[in-house]
């Protein structure tokens, strides 16, 4: 691809960053002695950075986000007419591509019906607890109020999400949490928490069960999971778990909540992470790639037997969704979602996903067969990742030191951006994450391939 013929002298904006900016998840002493990486322009999978330097970016926008590629001109048209239309009212009203947008959605999510905006995943998040709490208090008194979430997942980053947050890292030092939130094991069976058992992921599925029972069915309204875990290590889950917690959050009366933050719009190569495994929600949340990042917009998606219990009591005065988002009036997200969506299905981005997915896993595989340092490798559709380990039979994980060594080769070496997990789980900071945008091809994966091999050889040899 060619570079961008506008690279111009970023010194004084690069300047400016440096006294001004406080970067997200950044320790700032570094910037003392180092620039911060500045993305200046993007096509298709390709990134510029402030000095020319082409890059390719095999994560997505850093966080799962772009699915369809930078540079996306009918997105941008679209977002600019819709704004200079109507940008914004207040989310009491309806709006074109709002409603519009959401019609284009409930297709694609069988059994679901009704749709809330607003602009973060962790919102969306917040919005599904709120169900679950007012449900509680309207339906039981206020005792069925606990959310169970688990080990290993991430649901976002403002207090109450934390809250919900199995990842320690994340919570350490902005505690106290918003109580009523309660933990249940990660389903990672090559970590498996109960030795080498049969059927681990009806295993670990029950342990869900038995958190219910310890906590009393009772108190328990609502379980958020993950379709598969991203930030705490590209978990898929293990065959018979979907199945098994179905059971359980129906036989407990348990709302079940999907956050599909990161796998929604593709990136399993299904339109929802949970449709991989035939799971029927009754909240499904979602952001990052519902408009590839072309605009903010999350949305917490429900049945309508959820949506009923805010409406059908018309005659009680507090029973119906008391919240406000204000930006979730924004037209620019659902206008940049209805193109998004148009081209994931005109461009057959699903089927690319799928299998480029499995061309890359089988990539990774060849990788393990090559690095001791890979202990395994996992994935769904463009959502991969591989556990780094000092030495296979004890699976000791490798420092995050060593994960961080070999995106930073990849980068350097190849000009390749992937991600590791990364100051999330202590001791378990040692996975390394690849999200392209899912208009990969062979070739682009070859060459994220090609940088993690080398980088795994110089790191090993360092
Ligand atoms: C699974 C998941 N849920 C929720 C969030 C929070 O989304 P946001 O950063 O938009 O608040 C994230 C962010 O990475 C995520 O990975």
């Amino acid at each position: 691809m060619n570079k961008p013929t506008n690279i111009n002298d970023y010194t004084s904006v690069v300047e400016a960053d440096k006294a001004h900016i406080w970067h997200h998840l950044s320790q700032h002493k570094k910037f003392e002695t180092v620039d911060p990486l500045m993305i200046i322009e993007g096509k298709g999978l390709r990134v510029w950075n402030q000095a020319g330097r082409e890059h390719l970016d095999a994560v997505s926008g850093g966080v799962w986000t772009v699915n369809v590629g930078y540079g996306r001109e009918t997105i941008a048209d679209a977002v600019r007419d819709q704004l200079v239309k109507m940008n914004f009212f207040g989310g009491t009203t309806g709006s074109i591509p709002g409603a519009t947008f959401a019609e284009m959605l409930i297709d694609k999510m069988p059994g679901m019906s009704r749709v809330y905006y607003s602009n973060s995943g962790s919102e969306a998040n917040e919005k599904a607890y709120k169900f679950v709490r007012q449900i509680a208090h309207q339906k039981y008194g206020g005792k069925k109020h606990k959310i169970l979430y688990r080990e290993r997942d991430y649901h976002g980053t403002t207090i109450t999400a934390l809250s919900s947050g199995g990842q320690d890292e994340r919570r350490d030092l902005y505690g106290p949490y918003t109580p009523g939130f309660i933990p249940v094991p990660h389903c990672l069976e090559y970590r498996s928490q109960w030795g080498d058992v049969d059927d681990y992921g009806i295993r670990a599925a029950s342990a869900i069960e038995e958190v219910i029972l310890r906590e009393g069915a009772d108190t328990v309204g609502g379980l958020i999971l993950e379709p598969v875990t991203a930030g705490g290590g590209v978990i898929v889950p293990p065959q018979g778990y979907w199945d098994r917690v179905q059971e359980i959050c129906k036989k407990y009366d348990v709302l079940l909540i999907i956050d599909e933050v990161v796998c929604g719009m593709g990136r399993t190569g299904t339109w929802f992470g949970y449709q991989q495994y035939g799971v029927k929600p009754d909240i499904v949340t979602m952001a990052k790639g519902v408009a590839s990042g072309y605009a903010a917009i999350s949305c917490t998606v429900t049945t309508e037997e959820v949506f009923n219990e805010f409406k059908s009591n018309a005659d009680e005065p507090l029973n119906y969704f008391r919240d406000i988002s204000t930006f979730g009036g924004c037209t620019a997200g659902p206008a940049a979602a209805i193109e998004n969506m148009r081209i994931l299905e005109d461009e057959n981005l699903l089927e690319n996903t799928t299998k480029m997915g499995e061309y890359m896993l089988e990539q990774l595989e060849v990788l393990k067969g090559k690095h001791q340092l890979i202990g395994d490798v996992r994935g769904k559709g463009l959502f991969l990742g591989a556990e780094l380990v000092t030495d296979r039979d004890t699976k000791e994980p490798v420092p995050e030191s060593v994960a961080q060594a070999v995106v930073a080769d990849c980068m350097k070496e190849n000009a390749v951006i992937i991600g590791a997990t990364n100051r999330s789980l202590k001791g378990f900071n040692n996975t390394l994450c690849f999200s392209p945008a899912l208009i990969a091809s062979k070739s682009d994966i070859d060459e994220i391939i090609h940088a993690v091999d080398g980088a795994l050889t110089r790191v090993v040899g360092a």
